[in-house]
Order: C-alpha cells, then structure tokens, then sequence
C-alpha cells in the first residue's frame, strides 16, 4: 500500500472488473493480508494496469464494508462494497450459476432465479456510478467481463462524454442458447451501451452480431452494430500473457532447479503429465483423469513409469455445482490410485490448493506433457503459460478444440475432450513424442506468442477505442 493521489482525484483510464486483483485474505497466523486473486483476467490486467497510471474498480472478495482505496504493486484500488445478499444473488447467482454455465455451452445446467437478476441490476449500477466518479471528461473506461454486462449502457447515461470499452474473458454464445436469458434484452443494451465490445474468439463477434440484429433489429455494416441508442464496434481481441516475463521466470536458476526437485520427489518418473485449472466443470477434468485412468488399465502407459500431476484451484466452493464436481473429481482420483499406485507411489498427485507464480512456472518446467482439455473456454491462459516457459523448444501440449487458445496454438496436439477414445490415443501420442516432434509443434507457437503478447492484446482494443497512448499495432 501507500499514499494515493488526493481524494477527488480523477483518472483518464478507468477499469472494472468484478475482482480486484488481490482478495481480502486470512494468513495462517489469523493476520489479515491480500492474495493475487485467480483466474485469466487478472494475470492479462495485472502487468498491463501496472505501466499505466489508471484505476482499477473491483471487489475485495469478502461480503461487507469496502476497505477505502488503496495502492498496491503500482495500481490504484478502488474496493466496492457487496452485501452478503449481493454476492449471492449477483456473485454466485446470476454471475455463476445462470450465465457463467449459459455463456459455456450450458455444459452445467443454468439455473433462473429474478431474485438474482435484480441483485444483478443493482450492483452493475454500483460498478457504474463508482466508474462516473472516478473517470475525467472524456477518459477510457474499460469494463471486463460477464459480471458486469450492464453497466456499459448505465454508465453511458450517466455520462455520455467517456469512451466505453467492454471485453468479454470468456465465450459468447449463439442466439439460441443466448435467447434462454430472461435478461437477454437488458444485456444486449447494456452491452450496446459501449464504443467497443471485444471478444475472445470471432465466433463470440459474430454470434454478438446476429443477436443485436435478431434481437434489437440493430443494422450491421463493416464490422459495427448500429442500434437504437448509437453505434458500437464489435471486434475479436485475444487475450494472451505478459510472454517476456512468463520466460524470464523459466529461467531463474531457483526456478529450475525446483523443477528437477519436483521430478525427483515424484519419483523421477519418465513422463510427468500435468493439468492446471480452477476447480471448474468447464474445464474437463473428469474427462481429463477418466482418459488416463483408462491409459493405465489398457497398459498403454505404465504407471510405473508415468505419474500426473492435477492442480485444482479451489474455485466457487459456494455453490453446488462445484461441490458436486468436486466430489466426482476426488472419486475418481481415488479411484485411478487405488487401482494402479503402489506404496509410495501415486499415480495422480490431486492437489486442491493454491500455488504462487514460481511453483507453477516450476511445474511447467518439469512436466513433459500439459493437458488442458476444457469441454469450453474462452482463451485459457494456462495453455499459453506452459509454451512460454519451454524456453527449450521442449514439451508436448494437449489442447482441447474448445478452448479459445485452439485458434492460436495450432501446432499444439488438438483434441475433442468428448471423445474419449481421441483424448486417450492424444494424450498417449503426446506422451511417446520425441524431442524432435515435440520441438517442431512448440517453435511455431513460442514465436506466435512472442508477437502476441499481452500488451499488443491491450493496445489493440485501447487503440481501438482511441486512447492516444496506444497506437494500434501493425
Ligand atoms: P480461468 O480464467 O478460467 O481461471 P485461465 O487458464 O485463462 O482460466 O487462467 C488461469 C490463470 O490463473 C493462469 O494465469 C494461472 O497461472 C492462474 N493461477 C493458477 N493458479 C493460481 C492461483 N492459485 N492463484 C492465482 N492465480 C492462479
Ligand atoms: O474469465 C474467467 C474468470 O471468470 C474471471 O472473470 C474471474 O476473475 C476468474 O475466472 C476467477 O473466478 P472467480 O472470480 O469467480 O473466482
């Protein structure tokens, strides 16, 4: 923390996002403290609000009174308050129950509920009014993800000289999985509301498109939607990692050498497989553990010589969904040990915790082959963090079709996660592959990644909705 700019204080580049990039915590010694907050959205903002002075509005992650804002690694904090009422209803209801499973193929069942749209409604309009506050005549204001769908039309009425960018973290659907939303006219102009929409995928652009058409009678032309309040563009944006800095760990010597501990510690085993993700249904664990559970038993791998490593990041613990896949996630890891582990010898290590950037940059190191096998994702940042620490050219990918990283990480052994027979003959080949072939998929997508890095993902849609200090790229 620190001492901020004087109250009042108003800035030129404001973001919202439901989380702030750190939560409110409690350290084992019952001290209060902040922790990076998880997921894909604050590792791309982080390094990006850290080189500019603006303001990033969020919530703290606990129910009750805001602490009052704060600075911290360089980016100024403007906590907002949620009920315990409203994290349910907004946070956990709306949010992740109905949208979150809506907005990923309805992989889940999404629940209803009008309790939690209004709770929706009033907490967008918070975000907003806080955004109107803080932002100085004509400044960017960026709102992220499908938290906050609403405030871009909101804000717009509150105050019509701001540029208003919107960006989507995760998929946008097609019409007729969007067109179940109760609220589905009030997001299209809350969304309509913004000069910009980014997306992570074209196939999010073009579905957003049509909706505006079928849905507003909104007239499309080159790329903008012209609607009943204005014009706004709609282009794809994706989202990537800060690459220079995800390579400069992969070479820390404290950093590889924990690598070679961790490959020790499991026993040295030939081929260490390695999957990383919040504990989410979206994300194809079970179809993930199932596949190499199946590997073991057809003797295809030898678990003698193989072992998998699977962090699961608690996620949502809250809500019922998670509860229930995470049941299903620990039977079947039982399940796959129980059969094939020997004394002292796990077949799947399941680690439901937290790691810090080093231990997973370690991880990366160390794992021969990374398994990201969403059923659906809007980028996964997971994928593009495991090439970029392979600074040798070596390890093998497994990605899943349905993750937004596919459109990009080509050369990478692609997958249909449904199909359980292609995941295991995949994740076999994957695991069989030479150094040869493994460096001749991974080169491709290391100078991919170089060009396309987070920063040039934040100045192409800030160049796009006309900050001066971000030239669109070439
Ligand atoms: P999602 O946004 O759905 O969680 P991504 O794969 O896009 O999925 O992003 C996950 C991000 O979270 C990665 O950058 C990963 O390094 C990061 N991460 C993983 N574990 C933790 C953790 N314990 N705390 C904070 N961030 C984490
Ligand atoms: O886009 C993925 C995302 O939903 C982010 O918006 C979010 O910060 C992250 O995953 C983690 O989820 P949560 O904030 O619910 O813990």
């Amino acid at each position: 923390s620190g001492n901020g700019p004087p109250k009042g204080h108003r800035y030129d580049l404001v973001v919202l996002a439901n989380r702030l990039p750190v939560d409110q915590a409690t350290d084992p010694d019952g001290q209060a403290c902040w922790r990076r907050s998880p997921g894909g959205l604050v590792t791309a903002l982080h390094p990006i609000m850290q080189s500019r002075a603006g303001a990033w509005i969020g919530w703290h992650g606990r129910p009750g009174a805001a602490p009052k804002p704060f600075n911290h690694d360089g980016i100024r904090l403007h906590p907002i308050e949620l009920s315990a009422e409203e994290v349910d209803g907004y946070y956990e209801g709306q949010s992740n129950a109905t949208i979150w499973p809506l907005y990923h193929d309805a992989v889940e069942q999404p629940v209803f509920d009008r309790r939690w749209r209004q709770a929706y409604h009033s907490v967008n309009h918070r975000f907003a009014a806080a955004a109107a506050q803080l932002a100085a005549p004509g400044a960017l204001v960026w709102v992220h993800d499908y938290h906050l769908q609403l405030v871009p039309g909101m804000l717009r009425k509150l105050r019509p000289d701001l540029r208003i960018g919107f960006f989507l973290h995760i998929p946008f659907p097609p019409v007729e999985l969007f067109c179940q939303l109760p609220m589905r006219d009030d997001i299209m102009r809350g969304l309509l509301g913004s000069d910009l929409v980014g997306f992570q995928h074209p196939q999010g652009t073009t579905n957003f498109a049509r909706l505006a058409a079928h849905l507003l009678d909104a007239e499309l032309a080159d790329g903008v939607i012209k609607h009943e309040s204005g014009v706004t563009a709609a282009a794809t944006f994706p989202i990537s990692i800060d690459v220079a800095g995800q390579q400069q760990l992969a070479t820390e010597p404290p950093i590889r050498a924990r690598a070679d501990e961790i490959r020790r510690e499991l026993g040295s085993p030939r081929t260490l497989i390695l999957g990383v993700d919040r504990l989410d249904y979206t994300k194809g664990i079970e179809h993930r553990l199932t596949a190499y559970g199946e590997l073991l038993a057809d003797g295809r791998l030898d678990p003698a010589q193989t072992v998998m490593v699977q962090v699961a990041v608690p996620s949502r613990q809250r809500l019922d969904q998670y509860q229930s896949l995470r049941e299903r996630v620990e039977t079947t890891v039982s399940r796959i040990n129980g059969r094939h582990a020997g004394i002292g010898k796990l077949c799947v290590h399941y680690l439901h915790q937290s790691y810090d950037r080093e231990e997973l940059a370690a991880l990366y190191l160390a794992a021969d082959v990374m398994a990201v096998t969403p059923l659906r994702d809007g980028m996964n940042l997971v994928a593009k963090e495991y090439v970029a620490t392979r600074t040798d050219g070596t390890g093998a990918l497994v990605l899943s079709e349905f993750a937004g990283a596919a459109a990009e990480l080509r050369q990478a052994w692609m997958v249909n996660p449904h199909n359980l027979e292609a995941l295991k003959d995949t994740l076999a080949e994957a695991a069989a592959a030479d150094v040869a072939e493994q460096r001749r998929r991974m080169e491709p997508m290391r100078s991919h990644l170089r060009r396309y890095d987070v920063n040039r993902w934040a100045a192409a849609f800030l160049g796009q909705l006309g900050d001066p200090a971000s030239p669109e790229p070439s």
